[in-house]
């Protein structure tokens, strides 16, 4: 191995580093946190309001990080011989719904997140929402870690095929 390899292996590294920051953290928030602060009664709830900060402070570097390293990986990507359309149209879906997610979180549920928004209502408000909240953007960056993996089999497949291994 190479200093580039070394220099793609530290840029890989970070970009998964994040990705499992952001998404594990969520998991955990809504999996692990929420249900059990809701479970200790109101007195703690302000427990609830001091977590939010530190956790959007944690997701904002991590969004900067992914775009950062992400750029990186679909060029030395990009430029290999072994990537074809599938890979490429694999791809711009995954960026597509990250960007979805990174805007939810920096700009619509810029002071809310990771609280989830009140759904009461009439069902056309109730169904925006359900596609813009908490639960939603958890739901996008797991679907985004399942196209990353595809990504990585493609590419391996893609070598495989074009180098006759
Ligand atoms: C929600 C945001 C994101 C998540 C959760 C995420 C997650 C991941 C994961 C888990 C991998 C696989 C790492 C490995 O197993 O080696 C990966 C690879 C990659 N990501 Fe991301 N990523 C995100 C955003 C982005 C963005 C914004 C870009 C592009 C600007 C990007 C481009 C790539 C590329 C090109 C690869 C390499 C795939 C390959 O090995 O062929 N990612 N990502």
């Amino acid at each position: 191995m190479g200093v580039a390899d070394y220099l793609m292996l530290a840029i890989r590294w970070l970009h998964t580093m994040s990705a499992v920051a952001w998404v594990g953290g969520g998991l955990f928030y809504l999996l692990v946190l929420r249900p059990a602060i809701k479970r200790s009664g109101p007195m703690d709830r302000s427990v609830a309001a001091t977590i939010g900060p530190e956790f959007r402070s944690l997701v904002d570097v991590s969004i900067a990080v992914l775009i950062i390293t992400g750029a990186v990986l679909t060029f030395d990507r990009l430029t290999s011989t072994f990537v074809g359309v599938a890979y490429a149209g694999v791809l711009a879906a995954k960026v597509a719904l990250a960007f979805y997610a990174f805007y939810l979180v920096r700009f619509l549920r810029r002071s809310s997140y990771p609280e989830e928004p009140d759904s009461k209502g009439r069902w056309p408000r109730r169904l925006v929402t359900l596609c813009t909240g908490t639960t939603a953007i958890l739901v996008v960056g797991v679907i985004v870690f399942l196209l990353s993996e595809l990504l990585v089999e493609l590419f391996q497949v893609g070598l495989k095929t074009r180098t006759g291994a």
